[in-house]
């Protein structure tokens, strides 16, 4: 979840290493932090805070002069967020310096070790064993030293190194956390994620687990986790740079939510060719979908809400059962999976770990596992059978937005091109949901112009400090998604429910000017959902209600307040219906003076448990 920069080439590194950071501050942002080889000295400046504090502190780079470093933005596991445990850290002597992102897990028997050697420790890290224990096994050649930390070290880690003895070179380092190096013109650079370098290069190498690098000015050398030098494929990146700017926005949420239409443009549009879903390189075959008993979807966040959404989607058109699971359960729930379950992970960043985690484990089972993926080369993608991306280009705010939104595309081309495959939906209908999915993004920008309207709306509800959401069937999940926004990004206790749950307890806590979110966009539920708007509008709530435009007027005689969407085909209904959530969820936290991209204590990806 932390970020990681390392540059080593003929410019100066700290403002280099600064601008990286600053792209990846959305990773973690308690702290922040760079080394640098200056003057025969390894010389380290960390502070607690935001980057800005950081950069403050060095003159924006100018104040430590040299031309190799690494440096770091965190959120912190193991130690509070303070100066003394940020990164980089240093071994004692001050001769190596550390980033670290993972966890070390039996960090805390090598520490014993390491003092009982006399080794003095100044942070409550994990990450600071890593530089002690490569000084104490460095006996003049770096990379034999790192070499012989990696069969004592446990956990996960990504890791940049840098030794004051061997000035001209960095050592990259990946288990279970993403690393990748970039290739430039007389400089190289690694990385925990391609935006901190996209400025510099487009030609990537994604390190597998276990691997290690070496790089210098002129050049990388890859090994295998033997030490074994080996030769890796360099990949180009296809982001544009400015994708992951701001752009004249004032929130990277706000240019996401923008943005939707154009990234379901390119995640929905080339897998429509002549009236059938076309899905590239796709090797599931027709047998291998027939033979299909049950499919699983595993995911975490706003991923896994995709996955409800899915769970209705899927069964109703496959016919076949769809489980679905928090992959941070999934794991651990022993999971009816055999091979011939699919198991389809969803992840925008490829990296969560419990999303990882649960992809081993279908896959130890006998699962195929199918993923739905944002980052290219990203771990989840990597290790799955089958890989889908979502095409939405870089996504910086910690909320996703449209990363939700092609995602849920995806999954329903998926479903629509297996349900041909089963014949378990009717050529009319399948022809008429492609038809409408093109329709789609001019339909959401159609949404997106209702900005005005929402922050109207926010404007009058952003005091509240409780907030319901409820919903049938995909609305629920569509609430679900709302409620998360909100508590997200505003800090507002929030909840999504069931409606028809309600009388089951929740509706004990409606009481006068109650906020309620009554999400009620699914035609064939629409009696039941203007019900549930009587029934809590009688106990005092004040309700926001989301339908779309030809139900819009029945809604508008019992609601407070009403957001429509254009009508389309059902399966297409919760694409659109999440858009005025997330804008709703923005302005209210906007209202309230919230750091809307970088909420407290969240971070954009997961990558410990
Ligand atoms: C974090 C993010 C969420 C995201 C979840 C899953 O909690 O803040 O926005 O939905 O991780 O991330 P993934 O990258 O696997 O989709």
């Amino acid at each position: 979840m932390c970020g990681i920069v390392g540059y080593v080439g003929a410019e100066q590194a700290a403002p280099i290493l600064l601008d990286g950071l600053s792209r990846l501050e959305y990773r973690g942002y308690d702290s922040a932090g760079v080394a640098i080889y200056s003057q025969g000295k390894v010389r380290v400046a960390k502070a607690k805070g935001r980057l800005q504090v950081l950069s403050d502190m060095i003159q924006g780079g100018r104040a430590i002069q040299g031309t190799i470093g690494i440096g770091h933005t965190r959120w912190a596991t193991h130690g509070a967020p303070s100066d003394v445990n940020s990164h980089p850290h240093v071994s004692h002597s001050g001769n190596i310096a550390v980033v670290h992102n993972g966890i070390i897990e039996n960090y805390a028997e090598l520490k014993s070790f390491l003092q009982s050697k006399g080794v003095p420790f100044v942070s409550e890290t994990d990450s600071e064993v890593v530089a002690q224990l490569v000084e104490y096994f460095y006996q003049g050649d770096l990379l034999e030293a790192v070499g012989r930390v990696l069969h004592r070290i446990q956990g996960a880690y990504a890791l940049g190194i840098l030794c004051c003895d061997q000035p001209d070179q960095l050592i990259a380092v990946r288990k279970d956390s993403p690393l990748i190096l970039g290739l430039a013109e007389g400089a190289n650079f690694l990385a925990s994620d391609v935006t901190a370098i996209l400025r510099h290069t487009r030609d990537v190498i994604y390190m597998e687990d276990g691997e290690v690098a070496v790089l210098t000015s002129q050049g990388v050398q890859c090994y295998n986790s033997l030490l074994q030098p080996i030769t890796k494929e360099v990949s180009q990146v296809d982001w544009e740079v400015d994708a992951a700017e701001k752009g004249g926005y004032e929130h990277f949420m706000f240019k996401e939510i923008m943005e939707q239409p154009q990234a379901l443009r390119r995640a929905v549009f080339p897998r429509i060719q002549d009236g059938e879903v076309y899905l590239e390189d796709f090797a599931l075959t027709d047998e291998d979908i027939r033979g299909l008993s049950k499919v699983y979807v595993v995911a975490c966040g706003s991923s896994y809400h995709v996955g409800m959404v899915g769970k209705y989607h899927l069964e109703r058109l496959l016919r076949k059962p769809v489980e679905v699971a928090l992959a941070s359960e999934f794991r651990y729930m022993e999971p009816i999976v055999d091979e011939h379950t699919l198991v389809i992970v969803i992840s925008q960043s490829g990296e969560t770990l419990d999303t990882m985690a649960a992809l081993r484990e279908a896959k130890r089972l006998g699962a195929k596992v199918l993923a739905i993926v944002n980052v290219v080369g990203s771990s989840i993608a990597r290790e799955a059978d089958e890989v889908l991306y979502t095409w939405a280009g870089p996504e910086i705010a910690v909320a996703t937005t449209k990363a939700y939104t092609t995602q849920l595309a995806v999954l329903n081309l998926l479903g629509l091109y297996m349900a041909r495959r089963l014949g378990t939906v009717a050529d009319e209908e399948y022809t008429q949901v492609l038809e409408q999915m093109l329709l789609l993004p001019a339909q959401m920008e159609e949404v997106l112009e209702k900005q005005s309207q929402i922050q109207y709306l926010a404007s009058q509800y952003f005091n509240h400090e409780s907030i319901f959401f409820m919903g049938r069937n995909v609305d629920y999940t569509l609430g679900l998604e709302g409620s998360l926004k909100l508590k997200e990004i505003s800090y507002i206790h929030s909840e999504a429910y069931a409606a028809g749950e309600l009388k089951h307890g929740t509706i004990s806590l409606i009481e006068d000017g109650t906020l309620v979110v009554a999400v009620g966009t699914y035609g064939p539920l629409f009696d039941k959902a203007l019900s549930n708007v009587v029934e809590v509008k009688s106990r005092g709530a004040s309700v926001l209600a989301l339908t779309t435009q030809s139900q819009g007027e029945r809604m508008a005689e019992v609601a407070n307040d009403l957001v429509t969407i254009p009508d389309t085909h059902p399966l297409l209904l919760p694409s659109l219906g999440v858009v005025p959530l997330q804008l709703f969820a923005y302005y209210v936290a906007l209202h309230r003076g919230c750091d809307i991209d970088k909420p407290r204590n969240l971070a954009k990806s997961v990558t410990v448990e």
